[in-house]
């Protein structure tokens, strides 16, 4: 294993709930309801395929422009920024900390690979952006997750083959995006909901470098 790439929504800090709360505002302003449930499947998801999602699912879709889309983004992206401006290491989810330690310590090369455009300024706050070696700007894809390109863009800035990457994920679609890369994929959270991941860990508290290598080496060993 040469290099960790990682999701940082939900991996790295636990900002689904700031998101949750900022689309809820606009979409109650749009009068569509949305509850925690249909939150689910915007993990992942860039901010315009949200609030499509949003729209089509108040049958509202048809109804907005595509500039009128992107003004409705950049309003809730104002209001998920103040929810996130207050972040602090404190928000680092438990184990990450320690793990990207090891990561260094073993010469891994260490990426972030998120559909947030707002991952730079989230590192920044989070006071661990010295540990990445790059982060993928997620305006350079064509395809958002779950296709491979996102994983691979971040390989090749790193100079690494994807055989040598393991990546790291919370959501379905993004464990589906790693698949795609030919990468080892890990899954952290609900095994039932990430069942397609190579190994899936229960929290964040259980990645360390011994486990994840392993995950890589007995990858490579089946293939
Ligand atoms: C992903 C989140 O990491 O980033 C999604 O899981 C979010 O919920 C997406 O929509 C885009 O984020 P941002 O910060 O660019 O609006
Ligand atoms: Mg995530």
């Amino acid at each position: 294993m040469k290099a960790v790439i990682f999701d940082l929504d939900g991996v790295i800090t636990d900002t689904a709930s700031y998101h949750f709360k900022a689309w809820k505002q606009l979409a109650a302003s749009l009068e569509i309801e949305m509850d925690e449930q249909f939150n689910e499947q915007l993990k992942g998801i860039s901010r315009i395929e949200s609030l499509e999602k949003i729209l089509a699912k108040g049958k509202k879709l048809d109804q907005y422009t595509e500039q009128e889309i992107h003004q409705l983004a950049q309003q809730k992206n104002e209001v998920y920024k103040e929810l996130i401006n207050g972040l602090t290491s404190a928000d680092i989810l438990p184990g990450i900390l320690p793990f990207l330690q090891e990561l260094k310590e073993n010469s891994i090369k260490i990426a972030i690979a998120s559909a947030s455009k707002n991952a730079p300024f989230i590192l920044e706050k989070l006071e661990i952006n010295q540990y990445f070696d790059t982060i993928v700007d997620p305006d350079s894809l064509k395809k958002g997750k779950p296709a491979p390109d996102i994983f691979l863009k971040g390989a090749e800035q790193l100079f690494v083959h994807s055989s040598d990457c393991v990546g790291i994920e919370d959501a379905p679609a993004g464990v589906d995006s790693i698949n795609a890369a030919s990468m080892v994929s890990i899954g952290v959270g609900s095994s039932d909901q990430l069942r397609k991941a190579d190994v899936v860990l229960s929290s964040t508290e259980k990645l360390t470098y011994e486990i994840v290598n392993q995950a890589w080496k007995d990858h490579c060993n089946k293939s």
